[in-house]
């Protein structure tokens, strides 16, 4: 199972990736214009640099022509490393795009998947992990987690090594969700990491511990005893 942290946020990303077994962090173009007009290249590199070699760091392309996505895929590996994973809307330009790029062995991560169509091409086509959108499907009465399951079913019979990265999160329950119905990886941004963790109930049962501790012991804790 893998988390990966759905932001450009340089401050974000050092705080969480203390928190949580981080295995990289994804962007797209809105999620860059959240942090203004920082410098493209240089941010992407930055954040390489803070996660290291160990997780994965995947970057979308912004041309919408076949010629126009395989050049942003070269010139993002060439600025910040082959081993970037290049995200691609799969339609057809897109589509067209991953055929030419896996043949160069490019890391490829298909996204903007709301369909089992979209999917299965990209699978077909040897993208390396598939980003289906949960909440953007809910969003349009598609069934997010049948269109994962069907897409971690193929993946299995067929013995693929496609992952599913499902991304595109507003809740909580629809990141457990994506996991429960076969996503191997979900990516979140930095706030329902906080949300998951920090719910009343779980800061009710630590205080609840912490009077009881305190009532019998005082403020001494037990590396103090
Ligand atoms: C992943 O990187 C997706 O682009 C992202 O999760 C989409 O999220 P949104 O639907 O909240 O824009």
């Amino acid at each position: 199972m893998e988390f990966l942290l759905d932001t450009a946020n340089i401050d974000d990303i050092k705080k969480y990736q203390e928190i949580i077994p981080l295995s990289g962090v994804t962007t797209n173009p809105s999620i860059i214009k959240k942090e203004g007009k920082a410098d493209f290249f240089d941010r992407l590199a930055q954040i390489k640099k803070l996660i290291g070699d160990k997780r994965s760091l995947h970057v979308q392309v912004v041309a919408t022509t076949t010629e126009g996505i395989v050049a942003d895929a070269h010139a993002v590996l060439a600025k910040l490393g082959k081993d970037v994973y290049i995200k691609i809307p799969v339609n057809q330009a897109g589509l067209a795009a991953i055929k030419i790029l896996k043949k160069e062995n490019v890391r490829i991560t298909a996204t903007s998947i709301y369909t089992e169509l979209q999917g299965f091409l990209a699978i077909a086509a040897g993208a390396d992990y598939l980003a289906p959108y949960y909440n953007r499907m809910e969003n349009n009465n598609i069934d997010a987690n049948k269109v994962i399951s069907d897409l971690n079913q193929v993946i299995n019979h067929e013995q693929r090594n496609t992952k599913i990265l499902a991304a595109s999160f507003h809740t909580v329950s629809q990141i457990t969700s994506a996991i429960a119905n076969g996503a191997q990886a979900v990516t979140v941004a930095p706030s329902f990491i906080a949300e998951g963790l920090e719910s009343h109930l779980i800061t009710d049962a630590i205080s609840d511990f912490t009077s009881d501790w305190e009532s019998i012991f005082g403020k001494t804790t037990i590396s103090t005893l």
